[in-house]
């Protein structure tokens, strides 16, 4: 399973990236405005920082204009997924720029027909969102499990790429379905590593090691 992060934070990305835990990178125009750089700049500097795909969002709302921004945002660099949203227009938008040899994830998935019509357009990717379909109490991992019966019952190349991550549990039952791809803020990935055991026991062998009044180095 890939790990992409979902921030356009310079740090956060550098951390994880320095551990192997960065296959890509996702942005989004609201984690552009949080960060509070400019979109050209910060997506260079994040191209530069990792190997895999980075995607940038188009902000037009008409195939024509995603098409001319899908080029620019590609022109960052090589490693540039154009990000469209799941939209008439952006599928039309998603066949031109997929035609052209570039990468296209295609976002705002919410349904298993947006996923099929995005796979048939030539998508690279599919960013069906958990959290948000959690949110309004519709189940976002049987929609993760659909997709992926679909795209395996005729053979789909597009990645499925589990977005809207908001807890642990999203990435181990996406992990658990065959999500190809997961994208999750730096906090969620980096809390995977807690266990309250972890630190239970740690604890314990911290208290007995003190008592030995032994040293390593
Ligand atoms: C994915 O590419 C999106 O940027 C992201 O996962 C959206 O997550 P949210 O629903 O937590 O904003």
């Amino acid at each position: 399973m890939k790990f992409f992060v979902d921030t356009a934070e310079i740090d956060a990305i550098a951390e994880l990236n320095d551990l192997g835990m960065v296959d890509g990178v996702t942005t989004n125009p609201s984690l552009i405005m949080k960060s509070g750089r400019d979109i050209l700049e910060v997506t260079k500097e994040i191209c530069d920082l990792v190997d895999g795909p980075v995607s940038a969002e188009v902000v037009a709302m008409e195939a024509e204009a995603m098409i001319a921004e899908g080029r620019k945002l590609a022109a960052i660099a090589d490693n540039i997924a154009v990000k469209v949203p799941l939209t008439w227009d952006g599928l039309k938008a998603c066949k031109v720029l997929s035609g052209e040899g570039r990468m296209v994830n295609v976002t705002l998935c919410f349904s298993a027909n947006q996923a099929l019509l995005a796979a048939k357009a030539g998508a690279t990717f599919i960013s069906p969102f958990i959290g948000r379909l959690d949110d309004i109490n519709l189940d976002g991992m049987e929609l993760i499990e659909d997709i992926r019966t679909i795209y395996d019952n005729y053979g789909f190349e597009t990645q499925i790429l589990a977005a809207s991550i908001r807890t642990v549990n999203h990435i181990t039952d996406a992990a658990r379905i065959g999500a190809d791809v997961i994208t999750a803020p730096p906090a969620v990935i980096k809390a995977m590593a807690n266990h309250p055991l972890t630190d239970k026991g740690l604890e314990t062998f911290m208290k007995d090691w003190a008592k030995t009044g032994q040293k390593i180095l």
